[in-house]
């Protein structure tokens, strides 16, 4: 699969480091913040539109020069622990990252998972798209000891942003996950990994901080086993049959830029 220079708003660097003379790779040109307050990115020169949310800078990227067509949600802060913000470098592509949604059989495969039900299974609307699903969480370990009943709900906005919110002990157990990919090249990515934790018990404002460095420890054992199959670089074609990931490739399709189509009805 070759890089389809698709449009979407792309996660550049958290808030505190996105400062003057930071670069990122992107699709094989090169972003540089040229100022951070406003904060303003730009592309060989031209400034690309930005926006921030919930402490990383996001910047519009359209190899047809269009202006953004969405915009990406804004997370509430309230009652949660501070965001803890990871950032790798892996092979894959976005459209491998969000393809784990219509892949409703990886949950049990690749993560563990015990027993995924959806509660809505893969939508698509607009920019959006998602997945809900329950499923029996192993704390602990991915074959045995306690589990948790876990409902998943994951919503992503175009092809850089991706949310996830785990609700478990009736609610009262939350965390948020964030993955960010933005395409390098053809083959690599950086994916920002945003977290949050939120506990409505008794001291739960002072429990929470004490747990997130466990649920960050699993949070990245999980992205670590998706890494596996996004480095497969999966494409519409190797999938074409299963009824969820085609509706998945269509959805994904509609954010491949104009010239990309161009270039591939002429090959
Ligand atoms: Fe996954």
């Amino acid at each position: 699969m070759t890089s389809r220079c698709a449009r979407s708003w792309y996660a550049i660097a958290p808030e505190d480091q996105a400062q003057p003379g930071v670069e990122r790779a992107l699709f094989g040109g090169r972003v540089t913040v040229t100022a951070a307050d406003p904060t303003r990115v730009e592309l060989d020169g031209r400034a690309l539109p930005v926006c921030i949310r919930d402490g990383v800078v996001f910047a519009w990227f359209d190899p047809d020069d269009g202006p953004p067509t969405f915009e990406l949600p804004r997370l509430n802060a309230r009652g949660w622990t501070r965001s803890s913000v990871d950032t790798l470098t892996c092979a894959g592509q976005p459209e491998s990252v969000m393809r784990d949604l219509a892949d409703y059989a990886h949950f049990e495969s690749t993560h563990g998972y015990i027993d995924p039900r959806p509660r809505r299974g893969f939508w698509s609307d607009g920019h959006a798209c998602g997945l809900e699903v329950d499923f029996h969480w192993p704390i602990v370990s991915h074959r045995s000891w306690p589990t948790m009943v876990a409902a998943f709900s994951n919503r992503c906005a175009g092809l850089g942003y991706q949310v996830s919110d785990v609700r478990a002990l009736g609610g009262r157990f939350r965390s948020r996950h964030r993955v960010l990919p933005t395409p390098i090249d053809d083959r690599r990515m950086q994916v920002v990994l945003g977290l949050e934790v939120r506990l409505a018990l008794p001291l739960g404002r002072l429990i929470a901080p004490l747990i997130h460095p466990f649920v960050r420890t699993a949070f990245r054992r999980d992205v670590g086993d998706d890494m596996r199959l996004w480095a497969r670089l999966p494409d519409a074609e190797s999938d074409r049959g299963d009824e969820a990931l085609d509706r998945y490739w269509a959805w994904a399709d509609a954010f491949a830029s104009d010239r990309a189509r161009r270039e591939s009805a002429s090959a």
